[in-house]
């Protein structure tokens, strides 16, 4: 599957520029790799919503890892969405959506469906992600972040109060995991 993915990627590539061209096997073997380490730390889980999956990473990709997670990509730019769209169709997937929308868009519609996690990586302002006036993130949030950011999110009011771990990711020295663990304070108001 990793191959198959790799294979689409780099085709639709050339025309939509969602990851490097220049450094495509590196940045696509890195990515990967980011997404196989993002899965073994959560797991286990059984659902996942990935904010702003661009290019599939992590949220495509995890699902190729751990196929029987039902995963949603949220992706608000048509040609992203669309790229993610056909990686799905010609991977034969199941239990994979995409939704065309941004976070908030995401909040309002899906407040009544849960998942496990909720992911992140490369969209700025991941603490307006965690919400509690809607409890459909039930375990947690897995945001992949520099180390500048790792300590604003963690100092932040709405993250503070949850329990939270940060894990390097490996090969990078300044990427790193920030996981908040929901241990059950939800308190919820929809
Ligand atoms: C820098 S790219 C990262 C893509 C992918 N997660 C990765 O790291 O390879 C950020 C993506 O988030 C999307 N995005 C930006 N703001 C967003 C928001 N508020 N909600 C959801 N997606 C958002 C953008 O359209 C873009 O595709």
């Amino acid at each position: 599957m990793e191959e198959r993915f790799k294979q689409i990627l780099k085709r639709e590539n050339e025309k939509y520029n969602l990851i490097s061209r220049k450094s495509f096997e590196e940045t696509f073997h890195f990515l990967w790799r980011l997404s196989v380490q993002i899965a073994e730390e959560l797991k286990p889980f059984s659902s996942l919503v990935d904010i702003g999956s661009g290019a599939g990473f992590p949220g495509l990709a995890i699902k190729l890892i751990v196929p029987q997670a039902r995963v949603l990509l949220v992706e608000p730019r048509r040609k992203r969405a669309n790229f993610l769209q056909l990686a799905i169709t010609e991977l034969e997937l199941r239990d994979i959506e995409v939704f065309r929308g941004d976070f908030f868009l995401f909040h309002k519609e899906f407040c009544n469906r849960s998942f496990d996690y909720l992911t992140c990586m490369g969209v700025r302002k991941k603490e307006s992600f965690v919400r509690e006036d809607c409890n459909n993130i039930k375990k947690g949030y897995c945001f992949i972040t520099g180390e500048k950011e790792v300590e604003r999110l963690l100092h932040h009011g709405k993250i503070k109060k949850y329990n939270s771990e940060v894990k390097k990711v490996s090969g990078k020295d300044n990427l790193f995991l920030v996981i908040i663990h929901r241990n059950g304070k939800d308190n919820c108001n929809s």
